[in-house]
C-alpha cells in the first residue's frame, strides 16, 4: 500500500437521491481519522474488474449532524454517472464493511472565514464541499449567502440540510432553458470584500469567473473547484508509449493516462487530477488520432497545436500516443 494512503471501512450508506449515495468512512480501529478543513477532498483508490485501478476525488461533506463541520470520520457523496464505470463500480460493489484505501485529506479549495462575506455557489453534486463550508460559516456566525443550482425537476442531494442551515440566506435555483441563474445581478449585489466560492460544472465556474472579471472583482475573490463531468461516451482504449523508457502502457476506456501510468509503476508529476493545476501536461510526439482535451488549464493555442495534453483528464481518440517522457 502506498505509504500516504489510509485504510478505512464503510460504516454507513445512505441513498440521498436516485443517483447519489453517501458513504460514511471510518478507520479500521475506530480511532479518529486525520482532521480536515472545509473544502477538503480525499482520493479514493479502488480497482474495478473492468477498468483496473481507479482513483477518484471526493469532497468531504462534514458530519452527519447539522453542526458537526469537521468530524473524525469521512463522509463522501458519490453520484452515479451512467457512462462512468468508476462511480458505477462504487455503487455496485461498496457495502457496509468494505475496506478501502483513501489519501489523507487535501485542500485546494480553502474557506477563508475572515472574508467580509462569503457567497457560496453550488451546481448539482458540487454542493459537497459547499455544504461543509456552509456548516462552518453558520456555526461561527459569519456572513454568507448561498445559491444551490440544479436542473429543474432534478433531485438535489442535501437539499433539506442546506435549506435548514442557510435559512433565509440560501435559495435553491432550478435552472432551465428559460431560467438561467443571473450571475451578474448576484455578484453586483454583493458588498465589497465578498469572496465567492463556487463548485459546479465547468460552464458554471467559467461563467462566474467571466462575470466577476467583467465587474472588476480581483481573481483572489473568486475561488472555485470543478465538478468533473462524466465521460462523453466516445472514449476509446489506446496505448501510450514513453519515449525515454520505451515502455508501452495500455489505457482503458474508463481510466486516465495518469492512472494507467501509476498502475504500471510510472510516477508522473500531478496534483489536482482535474485538469486545473497545470502540473501534469506532457509533450505529445505522435498521436494517431485527435486529442480530446478536457482540462481548463491549457490555452486555446496549446489545445489546437495538439502538441501537449493534461494526462489527468485528457486522452486521444486513436490507438497510439507517443509521449516525450
Ligand atoms: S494534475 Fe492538475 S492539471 Fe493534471
Amino acid at each position: 500500500m502506498k505509504k500516504s494512503l489510509l485504510e478505512v471501512v464503510v460504516k454507513g450508506i445512505r441513498q440521498l437521491t436516485p443517483r447519489v449515495r453517501e458513504y460514511l468512512l471510518c478507520s479500521l480501529d475506530a480511532s479518529p481519522l486525520p482532521s480536515y478543513a472545509p473544502g477538503s477532498h480525499i482520493e479514493l483508490h479502488t480497482v474495478s474488474p473492468e477498468s483496473g485501478p481507479i482513483i477518484r476525488h471526493y469532497s468531504l461533506v462534514g458530519g452527519a449532524g447539522l453542526w458537526d463541520d469537521t468530524p473524525d470520520t469521512y463522509r463522501i457523496a458519490v453520484q452515479r454517472e451512467d457512462r462512468r464505470r468508476g462511480s458505477a463500480h462504487i455503487h455496485d460493489s461498496f457495502g457496509i464493511g468494505t475496506i478501502l484505501r483513501v489519501s489523507v485529506p487535501k485542500n485546494n479549495f480553502p474557506l477563508d472565514r475572515r472574508d467580509t462575506k462569503s457567497l457560496l455557489l453550488a451546481g448539482g453534486i458540487g454542493i459537497t464541499p459547499i455544504l461543509s463550508m456552509l456548516r462552518s460559516l453558520v456555526r461561527r456566525h459569519r456572513d454568507f449567502e448561498l445559491v444551490y443550482a440544479g436542473r429543474a425537476g432534478a433531485d438535489l442531494a442535501y437539499c433539506a440540510d442546506v435549506q435548514r442551515l442557510a435559512g433565509a440566506r440560501g435559495r435553491i435555483h432550478e435552472s432551465g432553458s428559460d431560467n438561467h441563474l443571473d450571475l451578474r445581478a448576484l455578484l453586483t449585489a454583493q458588498p465589497g470584500g465578498t469572496t465567492v466560492y463556487i463548485c459546479g460544472p465547468a460552464a458554471m465556474v467559467d461563467a462566474t469567473r467571466r462575470e466577476a472579471s467583467t465587474l472588476g472583482w480581483v481573481d483572489t475573490r473568486v475561488r472555485s473547484e470543478l465538478f468533473i463531468a462524466g465521460p462523453t461516451g466516445d472514449e476509446v482504449p489506446f496505448d501510450v508509449e514513453l519515449k525515454a523508457s520505451k515502455r508501452r502502457i495500455h489505457v482503458g476506456r474508463d481510466t486516465t493516462i495518469l492512472d494507467a501510468l501509476a498502475a504500471a509503476g510510472v510516477h508522473a508529476l500531478h496534483d489536482c487530477r482535474r485538469g486545473e493545476c497545470g502540473l501534469c501536461p506532457m509533450t505529445v510526439l505522435e498521436a494517431d488520432g485527435p486529442i480530446q482535451h478536457r482540462d481548463t488549464y491549457l490555452s486555446e493555442e496549446e489545445r489546437t497545436s495538439q502538441k501537449t495534453l493534461c494526462i489527468c483528464v485528457s486522452r486521444i481518440k486513436g490507438a497510439r500516443l507517443l509521449l516525450d517522457a
